[in-house]
C-alpha cells in the first residue's frame, strides 16, 4: 500500500539502523567518525571564484551571489533531506549519520552538509541508532519553562548545541513550543507551557543559545500542534485572532528574539489544510507579516503534495522516506521544467536555505568532520541548575520541608527510584552520559517503533543517602500500599516517587497516576502524617489525595541530574523557585478538552492505533481560541487545584510600591523583598487587562529575581504591547484600545498582590 505507514517507516528505521550497526563494525559504532566523503567546504576558498566567502558581507547577498552560481541540480538537491536508515537510494549521500536527516554537501561551491539531529532536550540518539552515543539529558521542556529564567533557557540551548556541532550535527530540531492547550497532551513534556509571551521568551533563548554554536535550529511546529492523537489526520479548528493572539503569537515572538534558521511545519491540518502546505500559515503569516527569511521544513512524514505543498511555502521535505512519496525529489524537478512551478519558486526554496546557512554561521563555521572532545561533567552541571530551577514546589504544609540533615529514618517509595528518573518519549529523547538504567519496549501503540519507557541513572535513593549520610535510607517499590504504608510508618520523612509516563505519537487516556499509585500514595499518606509526593510526571496529574499529603513537588522529567536536583530541594540546599508554566486542574472537566478527542477510534483499534495514518480524519475545536490555559479557567470561573505561575519557596516574598505608567506603553515598577531567612528566587508576574474586563487577564512580563535574605529589589516590566493588544483581522494588525488597563502584579495567575490601572492611547501595530 502507498499510504505507508509512520510505524512501519519507523520500524524499517530501527532495523535498517540495527543491521547497518551489525555490518558496519567500528565506524557504524562510532558517532564521530570521520565522513568518507564529500565535505570538502573547509577547503581555502578562491575569493574570486566564490565572491560569497566574504564574511563582511550581509547574509542575503551572500545567499545571492551562492544561488547564482548554482545549477538547476544543485538547486534541487537542497529541498530534500536524506533520512539515513531508509535512503536506499543509490544517489544518498555516503556520509550519513545515523540521525534525524541530511542534506548532501556540494563540494564544488564549498555547501557543506546538513546534518540534522533531534534536540529539544539534549542531542538525541532514541533507541541507540548511534551505539554507545551518549549525550547530555536535560529535563523536560515543562521545566525550563517552569524555571521562568531565560539565561537558563540560553545556556541550556548553548549547551546542547556545542555537543551536536562536537558530534558533526548542524541543524538542530528544537525549539518545539505549542502551547500545551490540555493538560493530557502526550508531548507537552517537550514544549513550554501554556503562555504565549512565556513559551516565546524561552523559546527564543533557547534557539539563540544554540545557534550562537553557529549552527541552525528550527522552531516547531508550526503550528497547532497541540495533541498527538490523530496527529496525522486530525484538523485543528480556530479563528484567526485567536490564532494569532496565542500560539502563532508564541512564534511570533520566539523567531524576532531566537531568528532560528528554519522553521519546522506540523503534520496537521489546520483549517482545512495540511500545516505543511497551507498557504495561510506559510505565505501569509510566516514569510509575509513575519518577513522570515529563513527556511520551511516539513515534519518527518507531513508532506502531501509537490506542487501545492511548494506554491504554498514549504522550502524543504525533510525525512521524505517517512512520506508517503517523494514529492521533492524527481517530482519537483518535472513540475520546474514543465513551468507549473516557476522557477522562481525553486529559487526562492534554494536561497531560504542558504541564507540560514549563512545567517548562523554554518559556513563561515563548518563542523569539523572529526569527534571533538565534549566536556560532560561541565554540562551535566547545566542539567542540574535547570533541573533545580525548575522544580516547583506546590504545597508544603507545617513547613515539613526541607527536611533537617539530622532525619534519622526516611522511606522512599515506588516509581523504580532506586536506580533513576522517568523521562518522556518520542524523537527527543536522548541517551544520557550518565547511563540507562532500565528501558522498557512499547507492544503496540503508534510510538512502539522508535520509543522506550527509559529512565536515567540519576538515583534519588543515592542523593538523598549522600545529603543524608547517618539517616536510615529504605526503598520500597511501591507495588503493595499496605507494604508501603507499614515501610513509612514511624519515619522522619516519607516521600513517594509518583510517576506517569507520556511521549510523543500517543496521549494518555487521563491524567490520573496510574496503576496503584493513588493508593499507595494515600496508604502512605495516612500511615505517617510526614508524607511528601514528587510528580515525575510529564504535566498535570490529579491528586485525588491532596488534601492528606503535607507536601508536593512537580518535578517533571528532571533529566540526568534530577535524582541529585530533588534530593537537594528536599533537604533544602536548593530553594524551591520554579513556577508553573501550566495549569493543573482540580478536576479533568475543567479542562476546555475533559478527553482526548480521537481517542475512541485508538482505544478501538485491535493494536491501540499503531497505524496512526488509518484513523480517521476528525476535527479539533479550539473553542477556547486565545484564552489557552489559565485565561480558560479564568472565563470559566473555575478554580485549579494549582493556577499557571505558581509555586512555593522556603522564604517568602513581599511586594510594594507599585507605580504604573500609560501613554504609549505600559510601564509599571515595584519593590520586591525577600522577608524570609534564606536567599531565594521569585518570578513576579505582570498580568493586563482592560478595565471594561472583555477579557481575562493575560501575562505580560515577567522577571526571575534572586534576592538574599532582607534584600529589595526595584523591578521595572514594560508590558509586552501584542499581549495588550488585541488582533484586528479587519484591519490586519494589533490593535491596543484606547482606554483605561488594569494591572495586576501577581504570584500567581489567581493571586495578585498589588492592583493598579493606566490609561493607554490607541495604538495599531504590524501583523
Ligand atoms: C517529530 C519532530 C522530529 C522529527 C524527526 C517527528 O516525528 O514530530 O519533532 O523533529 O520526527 O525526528
Amino acid at each position: 500500500m502507498l499510504v505507508s505507514l509512520r510505524h512501519v517507516a519507523r520500524s524499517m528505521a530501527l532495523l535498517a539502523t540495527t543491521a547497518l550497526a551489525g555490518t558496519m563494525g567500528a565506524h557504524a559504532q562510532d558517532p564521530v567518525a570521520p565522513a568518507a566523503s564529500s565535505n570538502e567546504s573547509s577547503k581555502p576558498a578562491d575569493p574570486a571564484a566564490r565572491p560569497w566567502v566574504d564574511a563582511k558581507l550581509p547574509a542575503a547577498a551572500r545567499a545571492e551571489m551562492l544561488l547564482a552560481a548554482m545549477t538547476l541540480e544543485e538547486k534541487l538537491a537542497l529541498v530534500y533531506t536524506w533520512f539515513p536508515p531508509l535512503a536506499k537510494d543509490p544517489a544518498a549521500p555516503t556520509d550519513m549519520i545515523s540521525s534525524a536527516g541530511q542534506q548532501p554537501a556540494i563540494p564544488r561551491l564549498g555547501i557543506p552538509a546538513l546534518r540534522e539531529t533531534d534536540a529539544s532536550l539534549g542531542v538525541a540518539n532514541q533507541v541507540e541508532q548511534r551505539k554507545g552515543d551518549t549525550a547530555t539529558a536535560l529535563p523536560s521542556g515543562l521545566a525550563l519553562a517552569a524555571s521562568f529564567d531565560p539565561k537558563l533557557a540560553y545556556e541550556s540551548g548553548a549547551m546542547i548545541g556545542s555537543e551536536a556541532r562536537a558530534k558533526r550535527f548542524n541543524v538542530m530540531l528544537a525549539g518545539g513550543i505549542n502551547l500545551t492547550r490540555d493538560p493530557w497532551g502526550g508531548r507537552n513534556f517537550e514544549y513550554l507551557g501554556e503562555d504565549p509571551l512565556l513559551a516565546g521568551t524561552m523559546a527564543g533563548e533557547s534557539i539563540k543559545g544554540i545557534q550562537s554554536n553557529r549552527i541552525i535550529s528550527t522552531i516547531k511546529h508550526f503550528a497547532l500542534n497541540a495533541q498527538e492523537t490523530g496527529r496525522f489526520v486530525s484538523d485543528a479548528k480556530i479563528g484567526e485572532a485567536a490564532f494569532r493572539e496565542s500560539d502563532l503569537l508564541a512564534f511570533e515572538l520566539a523567531i524576532e528574539r531566537g531568528k532560528p534558521g528554519s522553521v519546522m511545519c506540523a503534520y496537521m491540518s489546520v483549517n482545512g489544510d495540511f500545516a505543511c502546505e497551507n498557504a495561510f500559515l506559510l505565505n501569509t503569516v510566516l514569510k509575509q507579516d513575519w518577513a522570515y527569511p529563513g527556511y520551511v521544513m516539513s515534519d518527518w512524514g507531513a508532506v502531501h503534495s509537490t506542487v501545492k505543498a511548494a506554491r504554498n511555502g514549504l522550502d524543504q521535505q525533510s525525512g521524505g522516506e517517512l512520506d508517503t512519496h517523494m514529492f521533492f525529489r524527481g517530482d519537483l524537478k518535472k513540475a520546474v521544467e514543465s513551468g507549473e512551478l516557476p522557477l522562481a519558486r525553486l529559487d526562492d526554496m534554494a536561497r531560504r536555505i542558504l541564507n540560514a546557512m549563512f545567517s548562523t554561521g554554518v559556513m563561515d563555521a563548518p563542523v569539523v568532520d572529526a569527534p571533538q572532545p565534549i566536556d560532560t561533567a561541565k554540562n551535566a552541571e547545566v542539567a542540574q541548575r535547570a533541573a533545580e530551577a525548575g522544580i516547583v514546589l506546590l504545597k508544603n504544609e507545617k513547613n515539613i520541608l526541607p527536611l533537617a540533615k539530622s532525619a534519622k529514618r526516611i522511606v522512599l517509595i515506588g516509581g523504580h527510584a532506586d536506580i533513576g528518573v522517568l523521562s518522556g518519549g518520542g524523537s527527543s529523547q536522548v541517551r544520557s552520559t550518565g547511563g540507562i538504567p532500565l528501558e522498557i519496549p512499547l507492544k503496540n501503540g503508534p510510538a512502539a517503533s522508535f520509543v522506550r519507557v527509559t529512565w536515567h541513572a540519576s538515583s534519588p535513593l543515592a542523593a538523598i543517602r549522600a545529603l543524608a549520610p547517618k539517616a536510615r535510607v529504605d526503598f520500597v517499590d511501591g507495588s503493595d500500599p499496605d507494604a508501603a504504608a507499614a515501610a513509612a510508618r514511624n519515619a522522619d520523612l516519607a516521600i513517594v516517587w509518583a510517576t506517569q509516563w507520556t511521549t510523543e505519537a500517543e496521549d494518555p487516556e487521563t491524567i490520573d497516576l496510574d496503576g496503584n499509585q493513588n493508593a499507595v500514595i494515600a496508604a502512605v499518606a495516612a500511615a505517617n502524617p510526614r508524607t511528601a509526593v514528587v510528580l515525575n510526571t510529564g504535566g498535570p496529574v490529579l491528586m485525588p489525595w491532596l488534601k492528606q499529603v503535607p507536601a508536593v513537588l512537580a518535578a517533571w522529567y528532571p533529566g540526568q541530574r534530577g535524582g541529585e536536583a530533588v534530593a537537594r530541594v528536599l533537604f533544602g540546599d536548593v530553594n524551591p523557585s520554579g513556577r508553573l508554566p501550566i495549569t493543573f486542574p482540580a478536576s479533568i472537566d475543567q479542562a476546555p478538552r475533559p478527553s482526548v478527542p480521537g481517542f475512541e477510534q485508538v482505544k478501538a483499534s485491535p493494536d491501540r492505533g499503531t497505524d496512526a495514518r488509518a484513523i480517521k480524519p476528525f476535527v479539533i475545536d479550539y473553542k477556547e481560541g486565545s484564552d489557552v490555559g489559565y485565561r480558560w479557567y479564568a472565563r470559566q470561573g473555575a478554580r485549579p487545584a494549582f493556577p499557571f505561575g505558581y509555586g512555593l519557596s522556603y522564604t517568602r516574598f513581599a511586594y510594594a510600591n507599585l507605580k504604573v505608567e500609560g501613554g504609549a506603553a505600559l510601564t509599571v515598577s515595584f519593590d520586591v523583598t525577600n522577608r524570609g531567612k534564606r536567599e531565594g528566587a521569585d518570578v513576579p508576574q505582570l498580568y493586563v487587562t482592560p478595565a471594561t474586563g472583555a477579557r481575562p487577564l493575560r501575562l505580560a512580563g515577567f522577571e526571575r529575581v534572586t534576592l538574599k535574605p532582607g534584600e529589595t529589589r526595584r523591578i521595572t516590566l514594560t508590558a509586552e504591547p501584542r499581549v495588550v493588544a488585541d488582533y484586528d483581522t479587519a484591519r490586519p494588525g494589533w490593535h491596543v484600545a484606547a482606554g483605561t488597563y488594569r494591572v495586576a502584579i501577581a504570584r500567581d495567575a489567581g493571586q495578585p498582590v498589588l492592583t493598579g490601572a493606566a490609561e493607554l492611547q490607541e495604538r495599531r501595530l504590524a501583523p
